[in-house]
């Protein structure tokens, strides 16, 4: 019997991938897979709770596979999928919406913020997400889920929703814990410190598959703090700007806040910023040519997901039967 234990997560495919995905979340799903059983994939059926323009979203849900893989993510070892190939996200996210209360999502920051950003669209599939999260997550019955600060909200309400029914039909889930990063778990804008980054602001977000010459750009234009001092210091309260750009400095190189610190002595803004750009370049460098290439050979991809689904599918489905027996289903 395998006894490795789960790891899971999953990404939108609602933008091209960025600096905050890849610090907050893949960077720490890499080189797991010999210690975990790991599952990842593109979340398309999250993202028609906002517009998508149905070409670019099929486009960008094969991109993103390609850039998973590109990252490092082996798909021998790796399980990578697209959530709607799998029916039993649907089927078990219908089952914990009637078991996740109102007053819960009324809650969620993610829904607040959306729901503030599309006024014109605030559909039922936007507030009930985090059911459809949940449903993603306790299907593998993973002991841990690696994402940015962003999605502990939901990861809590995750655990909440489980713990609820288990407490009415036994131990159906397991109770997954969060995985947050140190360094990275929450990038801030490059234009603007205070809000995270994100594809909304693509002025202050770095892409993966952005060009050298324009990442650079975006470093060298990054706010920076208004205070007298310029010297590079982290203090997240006072210095956000720098304290975000020394965020990516340490998450990309894996120095510590001292160690750049002393490495920028002395220097003032001018030094930093292009420092902190060819650091984000060269790590991403080998991203975007393999992902590149990657890109190039539809068949490949096309077998890495159909693979995945299947083997998503097996465990999904065991879930699921246990799910709807004990809730008084017919067996099919
Ligand atoms: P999403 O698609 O918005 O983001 C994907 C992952 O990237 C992280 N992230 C960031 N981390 C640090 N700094 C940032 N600026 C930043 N922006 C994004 C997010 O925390 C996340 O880990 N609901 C999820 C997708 C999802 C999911 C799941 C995740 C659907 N089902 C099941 C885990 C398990 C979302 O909208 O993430």
């Amino acid at each position: 019997m395998d006894e490795k234990k789960v790891m899971l997560s999953g990404i939108q495919p609602s933008g091209d991938l960025h600096l905050g995905n890849y610090l907050g979340a893949i960077k720490n799903w890499g080189a797991r897979a010999e210690e975990f059983d790991c599952y990842y994939f593109m979340a398309d059926m999250h993202t028609i709770t906002v517009r998508q323009n149905p070409a670019d979203l099929r486009r960008r849900t094969l991109e993103q596979l390609a850039q998973y893989i590109a990252c490092g993510l082996d798909p021998e070892k790796n399980t990578l999928f697209i959530q709607s190939h799998v029916p039993a996200h649907a089927e078990l996210g219908w089952v914990l919406n009637c078991y996740t209360m109102f007053g819960e999502l009324s809650r969620m920051t993610q829904f607040k913020d959306k729901a503030a950003k599309h006024k014109d669209n605030i559909n039922g599939g936007l507030f009930t997400y985090p059911a459809l999260m949940a449903a993603d997550i306790l299907l593998y019955q993973p002991d841990y889920v690696p994402v940015g600060e962003d999605q502990k909200q939901h990861c809590e309400l995750t655990r909440d929703v489980a713990q609820r029914f288990n407490h009415i039909y036994g131990d159906v889930f397991k109770i997954p814990e969060p995985y947050i990063p140190k360094a990275g778990a929450r990038i801030m804008g490059l234009s603007a410190p205070e809000s995270k980054m994100s594809k909304s602001m693509p002025e202050g977000c770095v892409f993966l598959m952005e060009k050298p010459e324009d990442i650079q750009r975006k470093f060298k234009r990054a706010v920076t703090d208004s205070d007298t001092e310029r010297c590079v210091r982290y203090d997240p309260a006072a210095k956000p700007g720098v304290s975000n750009l020394m965020n990516i400095y340490a998450a990309v190189t894996g120095k510590t806040m001292p160690e750049i610190e002393a490495e920028f002595d002395g220097q003032g803004y001018g030094k930093f910023k292009p420092a902190v750009g060819d650091a984000v370049i060269e790590c991403l460098r080998p991203i975007r040519e393999e992902a590149s290439r990657i890109l190039q050979d539809k068949a490949y991809l096309e077998s890495v997901y159909k693979a995945g689904a299947e083997k998503a599918s097996y465990v999904a489905n065991k879930t699921l039967r246990k799910v709807y027996k004990k809730i008084g289903f017919v067996a099919r």
